[in-house]
């Protein structure tokens, strides 16, 4: 299969490294052209449990490259899927398709109406992946990734890029109702992310700290309240006990909102907690917790992306 994975960032790497170790014909696809001149001229390397690996591989800035593709995967910041989704729907051939495992809510949608939904598939990973420099990652733990057409029963397609996964050593599953997978990872990093980021703790440390510990569950409560009125039926019947078990099995991860915040970076709060407060008031709901973490994020990020006049990654 010929995959190009869009974004070098962790998740991007890892993807891109397994896969084309597995057989397929890989390239990663950049925005920023100095870096993807690097990449294409250094490779990329992957540390894991057993050492690392260094590839060299096909690296790119030039949207157009995407027409010679099977499959494109989307591994860039949520807010970034727009533009991404804008240069699919004019590059992508015809036959093609793209698949989001990224963190958040929205981002099917969001290649969907460039796409149609037929050539959407959605899903999400616990693959543990963290960047240590330009070009170079970290397998810092394995995990599971489900995987779905947008819309419908997996098909041929989606059964065969299973299977690809599963070659490049990812425990991967074929799975229908995407939005229920999308929900349920989603309100783990409602419980998690901010939180983290705001308290500038450990994933674990949530669950020691009395007052962390009970904004964690309100935000979930608002969470699964606005998940439930969107029809959405969670993969876990106790959900709380769920985000708490991810909050102990990652208990010394540092969280992707807390790096980005302590990078100066863009965070994915809008995806978030962000898109809970507005299902909620499209909905009628409260989110009070999601808004004022939703709030405190952007208060951060607004202090040090003013000051570094700089907004993405
Ligand atoms: O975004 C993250 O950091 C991860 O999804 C999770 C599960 C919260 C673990 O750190």
């Amino acid at each position: 299969m010929r995959v190009w994975v869009i974004g070098p960032g962790a998740l991007g790497l890892l993807m891109a490294v397994r896969l084309a170790e597995a057989g397929a014909e890989v390239g990663l696809l950049d925005h920023r052209p100095g870096r993807a001149g690097r990449l294409a001229e250094s490779g990329v390397c992957l540390e894991h449990g057993e050492g690392e690996l260094r590839l060299p591989l096909k690296a790119s800035a030039h949207p157009p490259d995407l027409a010679h593709c099977d499959l494109a995967i989307v591994c860039v910041k949520a807010y970034h899927t727009a533009a991404v989704a804008e240069a699919l729907g004019r590059h992508l051939a015809p036959g093609a398709r793209a698949l989001t495992l990224q963190n958040g809510a929205g981002n099917v949608e969001t290649l969907a109406a460039a796409l149609g939904r037929e050539r959407v598939l959605g899903g999400i990973t616990s693959e543990g992946a963290t960047l240590v420099a330009e070009g170079h990652a970290r397998h810092a733990g394995t995990g599971q990734s489900f995987i779905g057409p947008a819309a419908g029963e997996p098909d041929a397609f989606c059964h065969q890029v299973v299977d690809l996964f599963n070659a490049a050593g990812f425990a991967a599953q074929a799975a229908a109702g995407v939005p229920n997978l999308i929900w349920t990872k989603l309100v783990i990093n409602v419980g998690i992310n901010a939180l983290t980021a705001i308290l500038d703790v450990n994933n674990g440390v949530l669950l020691e700290l009395a007052g962390a510990r009970r904004l964690m569950e309100l935000a979930v409560d608002e969470a699964l309240a606005v998940g439930r009125a969107l029809g959405i039926e969670f993969l876990h019947a106790d959900m709380p006990e769920a985000v708490r078990q991810v909050a102990r099995r990652t208990a010394a991860n540092i969280s992707s909102m807390r790096q980005d915040v302590r990078a100066a970076r863009r965070t994915e709060i809008d995806f978030i907690n962000g898109i809970v407060c507005q299902k909620a008031a499209e909905l009628n709901l409260a989110a009070p917790i999601n808004q004022a973490l939703t709030l405190l994020i952007k208060a951060r990020e607004e202090g040090y992306l003013e000051q570094a006049g700089r907004g993405e990654t």
